[in-house]
Order: structure tokens, then C-alpha cells, then sequence
């Protein structure tokens, strides 16, 4: 099944969360956990790949992650590499367009490496936009998005579209649907500007049980919704709704001022 073109889900991402009292729950340690659930996340990008979604971002680890025992944070970074090592040839195969956005400076330097050469080698796909958040905080995005403007525009006054093209992968545009496995419902400092109009999906699988066949459900449902962006009737973006919203404005001035 291919979603329509006209689909109001163009960008898809996930809080894969979970994995670690999925471990418990089994007598194991969490890191467990992150290794069964990282052999979910190709299931879940040939899913979407399949869907026709346009862009799939995955949350595999936070700023605030970074303060996780040390052997945890070394299986997550370990878990990259080796995923990065498995999917690269399916990954060109299936014309994905691969990036990170986040802070890896803390990663090994061979991680690093194949991050770099995934991106580059991938960089003109014209197929789905998988991004991996990693060393990823919303906050931390929006800081250095502002930074950028400011010493790029010195003295100028920033608005909502140039923030926009200031972050670190303005492409992707506005997330349409989070989902969050695990059964918390929270954001945890996720693609917090992008995220605005987002619906919002929580489901109480956890990550290292979520199958395909869930996801395409999710996205099912959630297509059937009415996405109204602040208006009354159903419209295809807060762009358009932005726009109506400006014309308004502009002729309810114009009676104003005719009126004496
Ligand atoms: C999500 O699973 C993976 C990462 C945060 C890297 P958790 O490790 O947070 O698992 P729970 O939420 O503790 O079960
Ligand atoms: C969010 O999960 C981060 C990732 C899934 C990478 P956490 O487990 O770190 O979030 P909290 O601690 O429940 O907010
Ligand atoms: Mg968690």
C-alpha cells in the first residue's frame, strides 16, 4: 500500500522507546534491550520506505542520554556503527537518503567516518529521508539555529521561515505524526519546533516488539483524521492555513478602514 501523494503524512518520526524495561521485564540487562530493539528499526524503515512516506526521523539518542551508564552509552554508539555497517548497501539500493542530525562529536572516530561517507554517498537520493537523531535535543537545535542566524545576519530580526531554513535538516519540514513506543507520553526534547502541528501517536508497545504490521496501522489511522491547523474546515498544511489567516487579517483592516 502506498500512501497517497496528496498524504498530509509526509514526515514521520518515532521516540523508540522502551527497550530497556522490555529487557527487565525478561531477567535480562537493558542493553539487551537496545540490541533487539535495534534489529526493529530496518523492519521499520523498509515499512516506511514501502508506505511511501517521505521522510522517517528516529530518536536513538538524546542530549540527555549522554548521562546513562557508560557500558549503556557504549552499546548505543556500538549499535550505530553496526547498523550503519549492515544496511549501507540496502540502504543505496533503495535510493534512502541518509542523515544524522545531532551532535556525534562524541562518537568513535570510525562511526564518525561512516556517517560522513553514508550522508555523502547518499546525499542526491531522491528516495524516502531517513535521519537519525543522535546526540539530539530540540532545545539544543533551536539554540544553535538562532546562533547561526544571528552571526549570519547580524542586527537583523529573525522570523518563523528563516528559523526554519536555520536547522539542521530544514528539508525534512514539519514533523505530521510522532509516534512514541514504551507507553509514556512525553516528548523528551524531540524536534520540538518541528513538531508543532504534529499528531501525536502513543502506543504501549515497546520499541523491540513494534512490527510492521503496527506501524502501517498507526499510519492508517492517523491518515483518517482531520488535520484542521487552527481553521474550521480540513486543510493540508499550517501553511495554508497561515496564508487564509493573512487574507483575513488583511480584509477585516480594509473594512476598518473604510468604515468611518
Ligand atoms: C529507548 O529505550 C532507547 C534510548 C533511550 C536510547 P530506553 O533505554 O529508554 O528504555 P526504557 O524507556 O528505559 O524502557
Ligand atoms: C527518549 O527516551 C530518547 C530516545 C528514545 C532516544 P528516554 O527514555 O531517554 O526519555 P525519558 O527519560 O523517558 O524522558
Ligand atoms: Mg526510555
Amino acid at each position: 500500500m502506498s500512501l497517497e501523494k496528496n498524504s498530509t503524512l509526509n514526515h514521520v518520526s518515532i521516540i523508540m522507546d522502551g527497550n530497556g524495561r522490555w529487557a527487565n521485564e525478561r531477567a535480562h540487562q537493558r542493553v539487551w534491550g537496545h540490541i533487539r530493539g535495534s534489529s526493529v528499526v530496518s523492519d521499520i524503515v523498509e515499512e516506511a520506505d514501502d508506505l511511501g512516506i517521505g521522510a522517517l526521523t528516529l530518536y536513538a539518542f538524546s542530549t540527555e542520554n549522554w548521562s546513562r551508564p557508560l557500558t549503556e552509552v557504549k552499546t548505543l554508539f556500538s549499535l550505530l556503527k553496526k547498523f550503519l555497517k549492515k544496511e549501507k548497501k540496502r540502504i543505496i539500493k533503495n535510493q534512502i537518503r541518509f542523515k544524522v542530525i545531532g551532535d556525534i562529536t562524541g562518537l568513535p572516530e570510525e562511526t564518525k567516518k561512516l556517517v560522513s561517507s553514508l550522508e555523502e554517498e547518499t546525499r542526491t537520493f531522491q528516495g524516502l529521508k531517513l535521519t537519525f537523531a543522535f546526540g539530539y535535543g530540540g532545545r539544543d537545535e533551536i539554540v544553535q539555529a538562532v546562533n547561526r542566524f544571528i552571526k549570519e545576519n547580524p542586527g537583523k530580526e529573525l522570523d518563523m521561515n528563516t528559523l526554519d531554513e536555520c536547522l539542521m535538516a530544514p528539508e525534512l519540514g514539519d514533523v505530521d505524526l510522532l509516534i512514541r513506543t514504551g507507553g509514556d507520553q512525553r516528548i523528551s526534547n524531540f524536534l520540538l519546533w518541528q513538531i508543532a502541528y504534529a499528531e501525536l501517536y502513543f502506543t504501549q508497545t515497546k520499541w523491540p516488539d513494534f512490527k510492521r504490521s503496527e506501524f502501517r496501522n498507526i499510519i492508517n489511522e492517523v491518515t483518517q483524521r482531520e488535520r484542521r491547523f487552527g481553521s474550521v474546515v480540513e486543510t493540508n498544511s499550517l501553511d495554508s492555513s497561515l496564508t487564509l489567516a493573512e487574507k483575513n487579517k488583511q480584509e477585516l483592516k480594509e473594512m476598518q478602514i473604510g468604515t468611518p
